[in-house]
């Protein structure tokens, strides 16, 4: 597992996480590779279907360059079964009280789900200082984030839910955003059809505008 400071450079340099729904344990290297091969290197594969956990273990098995997470983390058990089948990092979509010692034992790096500035603050104290804002768009999006970065110095967000190709620049252009989340680069239906090349498209256009934007 790499040091939890080095995977929140990586989150950063990467600027975009596609969260993956993955129906069938053989589209998962295929669409990590696909991802890759657009230049995304930071994926988080949502533990919603019967193979997630295989999905990710061979995602992490498969040699390719890239930081596999688990997301949709919402029982304790999902933490040990996540660190068991190779996630190095994970992303619940929310963070009650009852996840918190778990999620504070995973050796790797943990955003925890918050909506709100009390939440966030709360998580802080328990020594997480990168969070997902979930749901983003609903929540107020990039506006609230910015109203959340003088009051909150040293919190860095991951906003999901909501997000665009077309609303990308609002969030990355935010000094307090570590990278943003979203299911448009592989849908379902694309990892399903075996779309693999347009997913490199759409990779490519994300990264490309990461590095347009946030150069060096
Ligand atoms: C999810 O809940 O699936 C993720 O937050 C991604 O949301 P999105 O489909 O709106 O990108």
């Amino acid at each position: 597992m790499a040091d939890v400071n080095v995977q929140k450079r990586q989150l950063r340099a990467a600027g975009v996480v596609p969260v993956l729904t993955i129906e069938r344990t053989e589209d998962a290297v295929p669409v990590a590779k696909a991802l890759t091969d657009g230049g995304l290197r930071v994926l988080e594969v949502t533990l919603r279907t019967a193979c997630a956990l295989d999905a990710i273990k061979e995602i992490s098995n498969s040699g390719l360059d890239v930081l596999v997470g688990a997301g949709t983390i919402t029982c304790e058990s999902d933490v040990g079964s996540a660190l068991k089948y190779g996630a190095q990092f994970l992303v619940p979509p929310a963070t009650p009280a009852f996840l918190l010692s778990e999620l504070a034992a995973f050796p790797g790096l943990v955003v925890p789900g918050i909506a709100t500035p009390t939440e966030a603050l709360s998580l802080y104290d328990h020594g997480f200082d990168v969070v997902k804002f979930f749901p983003a768009e609903p929540y107020g999006g990039a506006s609230t984030l910015k109203a959340l970065s003088a009051p909150l110095p040293n919190i860095s967000f991951m906003p999901t839910g909501g997000v665009s190709f077309e609303k990308l620049p609002s969030y990355l252009k935010l000094p307090n955003v570590a990278a943003a989340g979203g299911s448009w680069l592989a849908t379902p239906a694309d990892i399903q059809a075996g779309n693999w090349a347009r997913i490199t498209e759409l990779a490519q256009e994300a990264s490309d505008l990461v590095k347009s934007l946030r150069p060096g």
